[in-house]
């Protein structure tokens, strides 16, 4: 056992909800402390992963189905687990990720209705024992979570991707979804209000993680 063994934040929430932002700030708040960070996503994180990343966006896979979707997604997510999370968290680093693994039981799981038993038998394969010690849900009402993406899009002039061009009735169901996995698993993940200014949600996440991982085993 390491003296300080590696931990796992993984962010999660729909669209417009601020996550590539806050990972930003928690990196440099526990940098600043010493910590080495990993900053990671999904999809993608590593260079394979990435080229199913731009493939399943892209949406060319949508008329395979969701149950597709999931699969390469697990593809992705095996070979960023072994080549980039794995290595860092055994020596020791703070690894964040922008996504990961609810996304696929709320976006191909609740919403691409693959079954339950599907998804777990991919998370198992594809995780084994490298899960999130932490997971921040940020949630946003929807439209307000879809407008911050459009807003984003036209600052720089991107097309919508695959997911971002479903229904507002799509997005909701995304939201709640992700809010029945913190009801259920509230010890790993918390849910933070991101519907403020940068700042306060800031201090909020930083007062999450400090109560939750850096008071304990890490410190
Ligand atoms: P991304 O460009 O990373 O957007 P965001 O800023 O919303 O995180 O888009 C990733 C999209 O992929 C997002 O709409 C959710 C979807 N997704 C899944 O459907 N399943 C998954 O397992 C993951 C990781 C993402």
């Amino acid at each position: 056992m390491q003296d300080k063994p590696g931990r796992f934040i993984t962010f999660e929430g729909g669209e417009g909800a601020g996550k590539s932002t806050q990972v930003r700030r928690l990196k440099a708040r526990l940098e600043g402390q010493g910590t080495e960070v990993v900053l990671t996503r999904e999809p993608g994180g590593s260079a394979r992963a990435e080229i199913i990343r731009d493939f399943v966006l892209s949406g060319a896979v949508k008329t395979f189905g969701a149950f597709a979707e999931a699969v390469l997604f697990g593809s992705a997510r095996a070979d960023h687990v072994d080549h980039v999370i794995r290595p860092a968290l055994a020596r020791g680093a703070m690894v964040i990720c922008d996504r990961f693994v609810d996304s696929t039981r709320v976006y191909q799981g609740t919403l691409g209705q693959v079954p339950r038993r599907a998804v777990s038998s991919l998370e198992r394969v594809t995780l084994g024992d490298c899960k999130p010690h932490l997971t921040l849900l940020l949630d946003v009402p929807t439209k307000l979570g879809l407008a911050r993406a459009e807003q984003r899009r036209e600052l720089a002039g991107e097309q919508t991707d695959r997911f971002e061009g479903e229904s507002l009735s799509f997005h909701d169901q995304v939201r709640e979804a992700f809010l029945a996995i913190a009801a259920a698993e509230p010890d790993r993940m918390a849910v933070v209000d991101a519907s403020g200014a940068p700042d306060s949600v800031e201090r909020v996440i930083w007062a999450e993680v400090e109560a939750r991982l850096l008071t304990s085993a890490y410190s």
